[in-house]
């Protein structure tokens, strides 16, 4: 389906796109005339042997490929939407292992077994120690002055809620934050991530989680690794199987949260009456709208199974779909005014934290609570906090991403 006000060649997951900005203007264009639309590529480019794949731009849309697995399969081509270029099929596959790449029944046992690990209760007792660890970070951060809010707070409490989550003994989570760093950031050459650092560093988080698991395998503790690799039957996830788990929530709950935190943070600063009334009544769906305003996953990828339609458009058995949450989170006909950060906004059924459906965000209620917990660190600690320049963005294909965000503390 032609779009002639696109520019010749344009792709939505082109990692020089995002280095800038979101396209949203662009999403709003196809949501209005082309709402499922079909984006050539250049042979080969996102590390899959085709020639595009079609982007889905409206709410229901995203939201209806994201509830039907048996017929957009996240397993297919996994549902990273861009490689890079160099990948191998081989390599491609492996991902297959991470239970976001599953299609049902894999996926069905994998999640209910990982999902003993993230009950309210589980996460509700975390709360305690999370508030100190948000507290303490916001203190360390003022004692400089002013900063990088990128390192400095940002992705702390993520880490260490994952850390803290897992069981992981303190002296290595510095470890698994670099190997998690060094594994998301390989389409941005600032960062001087080669595709072969980035595996090594994947292989050497699988390894020492697969020793982890052996370890408490041999000798449990209260935590939520002995939980999950306790027994050898069908109700447990093997030492390899925890392995790729620990890998996913390394990158699915580090990058995220702290782009969600960095993002909220930026929106405050550059929408001062949001941030007073934060200040003054801390509403509770404050987080929400930080999630929505963020969105930092742009999109993920499903191919179909079969022949279908979708929005008018007709979608071929083989051809890799694109949901865009950025874009459906935008969408006018769902939100009243989405370009508006609006901190009180209710209903948010905004689509951050996926479409719904079977890979539904397993971290949903501790991200929520870490981003609660940081801001009202942020609120009671630094109440003056101001900008010090503007964010520097993440080249990336699929994650709306901050590097650097200069503060002052206040
Ligand atoms: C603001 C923060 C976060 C955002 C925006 C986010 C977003 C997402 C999205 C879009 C998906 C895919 C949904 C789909 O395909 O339907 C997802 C899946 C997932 N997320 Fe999150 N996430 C966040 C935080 C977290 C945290 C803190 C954790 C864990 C500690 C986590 C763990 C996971 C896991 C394990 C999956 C895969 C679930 C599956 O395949 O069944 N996420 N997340």
């Amino acid at each position: 389906m032609p779009c002639p006000a696109l520019p010749e060649g344009f792709d939505f997951t082109d990692p020089d796109v995002y280095r800038s900005r979101v396209p949203l203007p662009e999403f709003a264009l196809l949501r209005r005339t082309a709402p499922v639309w079909w984006n050539a590529q250049p042979h080969g480019i996102a590390g899959f042997d085709d020639d595009g794949y079609w982007v889905v731009t409206r709410h229901q849309d995203v939201k209806e490929v994201s509830t039907k697995p048996e017929v957009f399969s996240a397993n297919l081509n996994t549902s990273i939407i861009r490689f890079n270029a160099a990948m191998t099929r081989e390599q491609i596959d492996v991902q297959k292992l991470i239970m976001l790449n599953m299609d049902p029944p894999e996926h069905t046992r994998v999640r209910q077994i990982v999902q003993r690990g993230f009950t309210p209760r589980s996460i509700r007792a975390l709360e305690d120690a999370l508030r100190q660890r948000a507290g303490h970070i916001v203190t360390q951060a003022r004692a400089n002055g002013s900063g990088d809010f990128v390192t400095d707070v940002a992705c702390e409490l993520p880490l260490q809620a994952i850390a803290e989550l897992i069981g992981i003994p303190q002296d290595d989570r510095a470890r698994i934050f670099d190997w998690s760093n060094k594994m998301v950031a390989y389409d941005d050459p600032e960062l001087a991530i080669t595709e072969e650092v980035g595996s090594n560093a994947a292989m050497e988080l699988i390894s020492y989680a697969m020793n982890l698991a052996a370890a408490r395998k041999e000798c449990p503790a209260k935590d939520i690794v002995s939980q999950l690799v306790a027994a050898e039957d069908e109700g447990n996830l093997g030492s390899d199987e925890f392995g790729f788990f620990v890998l996913l929530l390394a990158v699915a709950g580090n990058e995220t949260t702290r782009n969600a935190i960095t993002h909220g943070m930026h929106a405050f600063l550059t929408h001062p009456g949001q941030w007073e009334l934060y200040k003054r009544e801390r509403p509770a769906t404050a987080a929400e709208e930080i999630v929505r305003w963020a969105t930092p996953v742009v999109s993920f990828q499903r191919t179909a199974t079969q022949d279908t339609e979708l929005g008018g458009a007709h979608i071929k058995k083989g051809q890799r779909v694109g949901i865009f949450y950025s874009s459906a989170n935008n969408d006018p006909e769902v939100f009243d005014h989405p370009e508006v950060f609006d901190i009180t906004r209710d209903p948010n059924p905004h689509l951050g934290f996926g479409g719904g459906g079977p890979h539904f965000c397993l971290g949903k209620s501790l991200a929520v609570l870490e981003i609660n917990l940081i801001f009202q660190a942020i609120a009671d600690a630094m109440p003056d906090i101001s900008l010090a320049g503007d964010p520097r963005r993440l080249r990336s294909a699929w994650l709306n991403g901050v590097k650097e965000l200069q503060v002052h503390y206040g």
